[in-house]
């Protein structure tokens, strides 16, 4: 199969792990005779240098033309504070809704061989849950800015019925496919927007009868999620609640670095590691390049590549039960490199 896939290296540790990633997507090209074609792209602090803008045009037209993007991690404190827009961050809220990336997938596992969590290991066996976030939508979008002499800010949060629709729709497919159990997280007991998303929801459930729903307000769903993880398996939630929970969660898994994403819309998809963009390990070689490995795993993924895909998992799987690990997730006198894991995983493959 032909693709083309724009990559979008981004600013701090996105150039080594997405450099890792290439070489792993290519022992995977050359083994099931694939042709990836690879276009870079600029986003964040670079393409703020180059273009004035953390997201220009001509980035967001090479990713609609391509079959998937690959993402890097876009973040630089140079820009920290610079006007609405200009941030790196704001680069990337302008790509996922230019592309109307609704669903952000966010998987959460743990290896049994690596325990580095601060939970108690056995809460933590068989925790296997996925995030479906809404990513284009909520207050992350909404109307915001500055009143009375810039004494007073406000950000709204509006969601319609066909966005919740579209995202739940995929949430429920999925847990088809997996323990059948659809959690929503919201606060309805104060937010408006949060009753018109257990309206729709339940709604949607009644089209899946063999489906679980059950509904948690997102300061219980905190506490639930480190007291008794093992109850979920796919949490539905809204933008700012996702993105609070898939940092929280990550902490059962034991790393950030470890932990891939997808963000789907109806014809575009981009696939990212949840991390940021470190950049004090910029340039040492030292971050891991698991999460966004894994993130190309989801991509082959949703190529229809499910052999890749899985061989590809059985890779990072045998290079974590092989301790060839980065010093996140390992005892830094028997860390490997970032170059090291990603030689690794391509060799697994190459040799399987
Ligand atoms: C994430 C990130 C982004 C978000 C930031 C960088 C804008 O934290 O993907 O989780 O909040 O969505
Ligand atoms: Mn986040």
């Amino acid at each position: 199969m032909i693709k083309n896939i724009s990559v979008i290296k981004g600013d701090g540790i996105g150039p080594e792990v997405i450099k890792q990633t290439i070489k792993v997507l290519n022992s995977i090209a050359i083994k099931y005779g694939h042709d990836f074609h690879y276009k870079n792209a600029l986003a964040g602090s670079k393409a703020i240098e180059k273009f004035g803008s953390p997201m220009p045009e001509e980035t967001i037209n090479n990713c609609l033309k391509s079959d998937a993007v690959l993402f890097g991690c876009i973040g630089d404190p140079k820009y920290d504070h610079n006007p609405i827009g200009m941030r790196p961050e704001d680069g990337l809220l302008k790509l996922r809704k230019k592309m109307n990336l609704y669903c952000n997938i966010r998987p959460i596992f743990v290896f049994p061989e690596l325990y580095r969590s601060p939970i108690k290991k056995e809460l933590l066996n068989e925790v296997d849950f996925v995030i479906y976030r809404e990513l284009t939508g909520g207050i992350y979008f909404g109307k915001k800015g500055r009143c009375k002499n810039g004494e007073k800010a406000y950000d709204y949060c509006i969601y319609s019925k066909t966005e919740i629709e579209k995202i739940g729709e995929k949430a429920f497919k999925a847990a088809l496919l997996r323990k059948k159990k659809v959690t929503l997280v919201d606060k309805a007991n104060v937010l408006e927007t949060s009753r018109l998303w257990r309206e729709v929801i339940q709604k949607i459930s009644l089209d899946y009868p063999d489906i679980d729903l059950d509904f948690l307000y997102i300061d219980n769903a905190s506490m639930q999620i480190i007291m008794n993880p093992k109850r979920f398996d796919i949490i539905l939630t809204d933008n700012m609640f996702g993105d609070i929970l898939s940092d929280e969660s990550s902490v059962l898994t034991g790393s950030l670095g470890l932990l891939p994403s997808a963000s789907i819309g109806d014809y575009k998809s981009m696939f990212e590691p949840i991390h940021g963009s470190y950049p004090q390990a910029k340039g040492k070689n030292i971050a891991n390049p698991l999460g966004c490995i894994l993130s190309g795993s989801m991509m082959l993924e949703y190529f229809g590549m499910y052999k890749e895909k899985n061989l590809l998992d059985e890779a990072v799987k045998n290079s974590i039960e092989k301790k060839i690990c980065t010093p996140d997730i390992i005892n830094s006198k028997l860390s490997s490199t970032t170059e090291e894991v990603g030689n690794y995983i391509k060799n697994y493959i190459i040799n399987q």
